[in-house]
């Protein structure tokens, strides 16, 4: 099938991938010449794990990149739309991106001949894909939604950093769609995909408010059980119980599942805290006061000041003193800072009077944009020498195997966000334990 993907983000541009590896022609559209630039030239503008490879062997046989939106939309059948969401300043959605390629794609659309399908794949509030694309789209085109043109609405599930992989071993894919002409299209693209748990993926077929609802519950609920984890961890800390010993066997009840059950520093990214509120939003709009999910976003707000408490427990005033931060990505494997649990802690550190010297192998130069002034390591045992306590940020492999480097410290003291240190002789304090 000829695939058309607005938007050049990591989801548009490994969806675009993904889909010359199923042995679809795509072609990416982005109204930035440089990102379409670097992906004529096999260059990915994002980092993702196996993306370089994908498109260097795809480039100039089934996937190129445009800024025309007439050229792209004219010579291909279906276009996804997989532009950036982000929050407006009450953090609810700012569906401003959204609307702009809509609009550019429907007058692309009155320029075709013949059938288009439209899918959202951006994540949107429900009732975004019917009530706010579809009539853009009717409007800038001229055409008649479920007769000259289809849509609908496919949620992405992709991790950060392992987009490429879950978009080809899927767990589950969702298309909302208008009709069943629509349907059938988008349901076309992923045939022969194979899912994690079955051979064959069993779509879920639906319509695009439910295909919606169902992305941002997804997140919603995978933060939830962070919160929930890290809530449960700062009980059992007051108590001197092992949290992790005490979730370890909670999860395994094959009804709740080992995995977003480890307590720490909480979450980051630009998708569970941007999308739970979001939810919020939505729900307070309806006139419903959404209580749990508030909780998620306050207990993720307050988790990270708790670590500086921990520090502050055992060292006492900080002020003067020579903090580590381990990890200032929001999680492993990526340079992306976005949410960081280390932004709101090296922010109490630098208020409480703590000299920051931090260390991360890939998000330092994102970082210094907000913290122009702390001290950038280019190892851990640089940032660690002379410490007086360290926070352990981000889940770095590297970080796993440190032990005898937190004896350079002036105390080796350790507070560990990520439950991945273990070490005998230091001072080492968990953050729930
Ligand atoms: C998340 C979802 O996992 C994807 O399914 C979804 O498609 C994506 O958002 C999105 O909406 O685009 P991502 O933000 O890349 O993916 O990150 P995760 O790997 O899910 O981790 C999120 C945060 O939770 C990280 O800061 C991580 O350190 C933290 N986390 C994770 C915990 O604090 N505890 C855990 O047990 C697990």
């Amino acid at each position: 099938m000829k695939v058309s993907v607005i938007g050049s983000g990591y989801v548009g541009t490994v969806t675009a991938a993904c889909f010359a590896e199923l042995g679809h022609n795509v072609v990416c559209i982005d109204i930035d010449p440089e990102k379409v630039d670097m992906i004529n030239r096999g260059k990915p503008p994002i980092y993702e794990e196996g993306l370089e490879e994908l498109l260097n062997k795809h480039v100039g046989k089934n996937i190129r990149a445009t800024t025309d939106y007439d050229d792209a939309v004219t010579n291909t059948d279906i276009s996804f739309i997989c532009v950036g969401t982000p929050s407006d300043d009450n953090g609810n959605i700012d569906l401003g991106i959204v609307k702009a390629a809509s609009q550019s794609l429907g007058s692309a659309i009155g320029k075709k001949d013949g059938y288009h399908v439209v899918v959202v794949k951006s994540t949107v509030v429900p009732e975004t894909t019917e009530k706010v694309v579809v009539p853009i789209i009717e409007q800038a085109s001229g055409r008649k939604p479920g007769v000259d043109f289809g849509a609908g609405m496919n949620p992405e599930f992709l991790r950060e950093g392992k987009a490429v992989h879950d978009f080809m071993h899927p767990d589950k894919i969702v298309i909302g769609a208008i009709d069943q002409r629509s349907d059938d299209t988008i349901s076309a693209l992923y045939a022969g995909l194979k899912c994690q748990i079955k051979h064959t993926c069993q779509i879920t077929h639906t319509d695009p408010g439910t295909a919606e609802m169902i992305k941002y519950v997804n997140n919603s609920f995978l933060a939830t059980k962070i919160s929930f984890s890290n809530e449960i961890g700062n009980i059992c800390k007051k108590m001197g119980i092992d949290t992790y010993k005490v979730m370890e066997a909670v999860g395994k009840d094959s009804r709740i599942s080992p995995n977003f059950l480890n307590s720490g520093a909480g979450f980051g990214g630009s998708c569970f805290p941007k999308d739970v509120k979001a939810l919020i939003g939505k729900a307070k709009e309806l006139g419903y006061e959404p209580g749990l999910l508030e909780s998620v976003i306050n207990v993720n707000e307050v988790q990270p000041l708790m670590m500086i408490d921990l520090l502050e427990s055992c060292t006492g005033d900080l002020g003067g003193k020579r903090i580590a931060v381990l990890g200032l990505a929001f999680k492993n494997d990526t340079d992306d800072i976005r949410e960081s649990r280390s932004i709101p802690v090296i922010r109490a550190l630098l208020d409480k009077g703590a000299k920051v010297s931090s260390y991360d192998p890939m998000a330092a130069d994102n970082m210094k944009a907000i913290y122009p002034d702390i001290e950038y390591c280019d190892s851990a045992i640089h940032a660690l020498k002379g410490a007086n306590g360290c926070l352990v940020m981000t889940e770095w492999d590297e970080f796993k195997g440190l032990c005898s480097e937190f004896k350079v410290m002036r105390r080796p003291l350790v507070v560990d966000g990520r439950n991945m240190i273990q070490c005998e002789d230091i001072e080492y304090v968990g953050l729930c334990w």
